[in-house]
C-alpha cells in the first residue's frame, strides 16, 4: 500500500523557518518509510487565489492544482508560522479553497513555528479546531519550533528535528493501520457557481 503524504507549508516568506521544519519531517517519511511517496508544498511558491466562494472544482490553473493535491492526499503535514497567535492567512485561505470534505478521516502532523514560546498554545486553540473541522485526525506530537532552533539557513536543534521525525513516523504508521473513524459524511455547505461569483450587484 502507498501513502500519498503531503507537507504543507504556509509560510509567506523567504528561507522559511517552517518549510525547513516540514521538510525535515518529509525527508524523513521519506527517507524512512517505502511506502510513502511525498510532496512538500511551498504555498508562496505557487499562484493560488483567494477563496471567492466558488465551488472548489471550478477554480483553474495552480488552485486547482492545490485543491487536487489536498484531495488526494492520504496524509498530510502542516506547518505554519505563527503570525498574531494564530497561523497564517495564506495557510486559512488554502483551508477555505478545498472541498468540506477534503481532509475527511486523514491523519495530519502539526508544525509551527514562532519567535517565542507565548503562543504554543496555538496549535489546540487555533490549528486543532481548523483540522477538526475537517474532520482530520490529528496525530499527537505537534512540534513547536521557535527561531533560536534554526541557524544559517538550518534546524539546528536536535530536539525539534527528533521530534519532527516522530511526528513524520507517527503520521504514516496511522496511516498504514488504515482509515480510522469514517463515520457521518460531511454535511454539506453550498458553494456558488461561476456565474454567481462574477454576478454583478443583488
Ligand atoms: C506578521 C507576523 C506576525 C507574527 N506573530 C507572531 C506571534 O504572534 N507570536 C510569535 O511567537 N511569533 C510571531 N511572529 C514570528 C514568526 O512566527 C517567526 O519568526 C517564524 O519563525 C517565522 O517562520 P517562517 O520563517 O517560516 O516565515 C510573527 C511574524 C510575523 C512576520
Amino acid at each position: 500500500m502507498s501513502v500519498r503524504l503531503v507537507g504543507l507549508s504556509g509560510s509567506p516568506t523567504a528561507r522559511s523557518k517552517t518549510l525547513i521544519a516540514v521538510e525535515t519531517a518529509i525527508e524523513h517519511a521519506s527517507r524512512e518509510h517505502p511506502a510513502v511517496e511525498a510532496e512538500v508544498i511551498n504555498v508562496r511558491d505557487h499562484d493560488i487565489r483567494f477563496c471567492d466562494g466558488r465551488d472548489p472544482s471550478l477554480y483553474e490553473g495552480d488552485t486547482r492544482w492545490l485543491i487536487d493535491r489536498m484531495i488526494e492526499a492520504d496524509a498530510l503535514i502542516v506547518g505554519t508560522p505563527i503570525y498574531r497567535a494564530s497561523y497564517t492567512g495564506i495557510l486559512k485561505n488554502v483551508f477555505d479553497l478545498i472541498p468540506n470534505d477534503a481532509l475527511y478521516g486523514k491523519p495530519v502532523g502539526l508544525v509551527a513555528t514562532a519567535g517565542s514560546d507565548h503562543h504554543f498554545l496555538a496549535i489546540e486553540h487555533e490549528l486543532k479546531p481548523l483540522l477538526g473541522f475537517f474532520q482530520a485526525h490529528v496525530v499527537p506530537g505537534a512540534v513547536y519550533a521557535r527561531n533560536e532552533h534554526f541557524s544559517e539557513g538550518r534546524l539546528v536543534d536536535e530536539g525539534i528535528i527528533e521530534s519532527l521525525k516522530r511526528l513524520a513516523d507517527a503520521v504514516v504508521d496511522f496511516c498504514e493501520r488504515g482509515r480510522v473513524g469514517v463515520g457521518a459524511p460531511v454535511p454539506r455547505i453550498e458553494r456558488q457557481s461561476l456565474e454567481d461569483t462574477f454576478r454583478k450587484g443583488g
